[in-house]
């Protein structure tokens, strides 16, 4: 077993700022870079004999099994990448575009979700229509996207938990809509692996993207595509390479992995799956209901300190259930930018700001966050406030 001060107590520079970005980019606890280093070390002795690449294949294979498990998944029906976006861009490639095509997104999708959208609209004349999720409670967005989906919608494509809010959105409901539509049902899960539980089978999605970089407190560019087996020869693969096929002979015949594998080609850092799978392992010592109960547990006493201080707005939902593991807030008269360098710069806290020229800000909480740390972060943004920031 292992417990969450043990775990802060593994990361390095931990108490240097308190470090409310998780949600961005996790600090990394000494396991996971060991071990990452440990494999690069262990294959930089030869790459290319047999032991050595048959045991990093092996590596591979059970990494991706770790992945599948964690998101009660086939491991057949995962594709390990770089991260979330790499993900989404498969499947928007993938799909045979006709004009007048719909994209359904919403009006929260982080620019990963979003810009390779824009270029297939612009490129096969695609429509995008935007659910607003601004206002409207889960009734209200059920109800529009029952609406929205009577369009030519070719996919649908929402951000699990959203960054812009910290909302979890009503999935399960939302693919029971689109599957009665016939239309697939991408989860943009960066916000939400490692944070809240995903059980791709329960919701019910045709592809899940995530990120092993965030909550997880993998390597950077660690990610995972999982394709539902059904929708896999729906994809038409537009990047492939040695290993994407099972088999192929001289004159360009090609059976493609009959998996998820298929889309994973050429050569790897083997490092970043060795640490994506050490992290995951740190979680199993956790243990996955442990780990995720801390993470709502910090998210709750962070609302409570933040909620009663003037002018500040809390955006992120006030139903347990309907949240992540982050809270949006906004101080009353002062931009997210500059509630970010007031904290950075006057009180070592990181947090996260949303977009130039908004006012929200994104306070990512974590097992290892602590008591204190809340407390720092709510004194720090009570002494906030439009003239503080001039002076
Ligand atoms: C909702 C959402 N989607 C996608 C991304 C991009 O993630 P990645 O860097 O793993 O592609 C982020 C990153 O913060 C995110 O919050």
């Amino acid at each position: 077993m292992l417990g969450f001060a043990e775990l802060r107590a593994m990361i390095a520079g931990i108490d240097d700022v308190a470090y409310f970005q998780t949600s961005g980019f996790s600090p990394k606890p000494a396991p996971v870079l060991d071990d990452a280093i440990h494999w690069m070390r262990f294959q930089a002795r030869g790459p290319a004999l047999p032991a050595i690449a048959d045991a990093c294949a092996t590596l591979v294979e059970q990494t991706r099994a770790d992945v599948a498990a964690a998101i009660n998944a086939s491991p057949d029906d995962v594709m390990l990448n770089e991260n979330a976006t790499v993900g989404i861009n498969i499947v928007a490639n993938g799909i045979a575009w006709r004009p007048g095509d719909v994209v359904l997104l919403s009006d929260h999708e982080h620019p990963g979700n979003r810009v390779v959208w824009y270029e297939i609209a612009r490129r096969h004349d695609v429509q995008l229509r935007f659910l607003p999720l601004d206002g409207a409670d889960d009734a209200q967005l059920l109800r529009a996207a029952a609406s929205a989906l009577q369009a030519p919608v070719r996919i649908v494509s929402l951000s699990h938990v959203s960054r812009r809010s910290g909302r979890v959105i009503p999935a399960p409901s939302l693919s029971r809509l689109c599957a009665q539509a016939g239309v697939p049902l991408l989860l943009d899960g960066a916000q939400a692996f490692g944070a809240i539980p995903v059980d791709v089978a329960a919701l019910g999605c045709d592809f899940y993207v995530l990120s092993g970089h965030k909550y997880i407190l993998g390597p950077q560019a660690t990610g995972a595509l999982y394709v539902r087996h059904d929708r896999l020869d729906w994809l038409r693969p537009s990047w492939l390479g040695s290993r994407s096929q099972q088999t192929m002979d001289q004159h360009g015949g090609l059976v493609l992995q009959p998996s998820a594998r298929r889309f994973e080609f050429g050569t790897r850092n083997i490092g970043d799956i060795a640490g994506f799978r050490r992290a995951l392992h740190m979680i199993d010592a956790i243990g996955w209901p442990a780990w995720f109960a801390a993470i709502a547990e910090r998210v709750a006493t962070t609302i409570a300190a933040l909620a009663p201080l003037p002018g500040v707005v809390i955006e992120t939902p006030m139903l347990a259930e309907q949240r992540g593991g982050m809270v949006c807030l906004r101080v009353a008269g002062l931009t997210g930018s500059e509630v970010y360098h007031a904290l950075l710069e006057r009180a070592h806290i990181l947090v996260s700001p949303f977009e130039p020229g908004t006012a929200t800000v994104r306070v990512s909480l974590h097992g290892f966050t602590t008591d204190h740390e809340i407390e720092r972060l709510a004194s720090a943004i009570a002494a906030l406030s439009p003239a503080s920031i001039t002076t």
